[in-house]
C-alpha cells in the first residue's frame, strides 16, 4: 500500500514537473528571448527568398498603413527610416530581428508613447516568407521619407 501512495506522489511530481518544462517551452518561443541567436530559424527561412518589391505590395494590401501612415505617426510610427534606427531598438536585436518580433509578437515590446493596439495574429496570417519579404522591404527605407 505504502508503495502504491509512493508511486503516485512520485507520478504526480512527475506529471507537474513536465508541465512546468512544456509550459516554460511554449513561452519562451512566444517571444521576448533577447538574445543574439533571437529567431535565427525563423530569419533563416523567412529571409531565404525576401523580395522587398513583394513586401511592399503585401503591406500596402494589408493596410498597414491605416495605423502606421495615416495619423502622422500619432497611431504607431511612421515606417520613413526605420532601416536605419531598427538596429538600435532593442539591443542586442539586429534590424532583421527587431522587425521579425515586432511584426509577429508586437506586444513583446512597445515604443515609448505607443499602445499594444498592433494586431497580433500576423504569424498566423502570413508565411514566414511573406514576413521575410515585409521585413527585406522595411529594410530599404533607409531615409526620413521614405514611403511605406
Ligand atoms: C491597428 C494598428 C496597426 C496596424 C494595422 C499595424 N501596426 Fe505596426 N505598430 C502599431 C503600433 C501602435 C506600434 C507601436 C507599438 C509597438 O511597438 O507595438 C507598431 C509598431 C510596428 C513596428 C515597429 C516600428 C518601429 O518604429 O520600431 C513595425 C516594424 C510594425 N509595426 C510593422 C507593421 C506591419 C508590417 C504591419 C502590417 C502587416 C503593421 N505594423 C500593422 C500599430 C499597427
Amino acid at each position: 500500500m505504502k508503495l502504491i501512495v509512493a508511486s503516485a506522489v512520485l507520478a504526480g511530481a512527475l506529471f507537474v514537473l513536465l508541465l512546468a518544462v512544456v509550459i516554460s517551452a511554449t513561452s519562451s518561443s512566444k517571444g521576448g528571448a533577447v538574445n543574439g541567436a533571437a529567431y535565427a530559424d525563423e530569419l533563416q527561412t523567412a529571409l531565404a527568398g525576401a523580395d522587398a518589391a513583394t513586401g511592399a505590395r503585401l503591406i500596402a494590401e494589408t493596410d498597414c498603413a491605416s495605423c502606421h501612415l495615416i495619423g502622422e505617426g500619432r497611431t504607431a510610427p511612421l515606417f520613413d527610416g526605420l532601416a536605419s534606427v531598427a538596429g538600435g531598438r532593442r539591443p542586442p536585436l539586429s534590424a532583421e530581428q527587431y522587425l521579425y518580433e515586432a511584426i509577429v509578437f508586437p506586444g513583446a515590446h512597445l515604443l515609448d508613447g505607443y499602445a499594444n493596439a498592433m494586431p497580433n495574429d500576423y504569424d498566423q496570417r502570413f508565411s514566414l516568407a511573406d514576413i521575410g519579404h515585409m521585413i527585406a522591404h522595411l529594410l530599404t527605407l533607409t531615409n526620413e521619407g521614405d514611403e511605406s
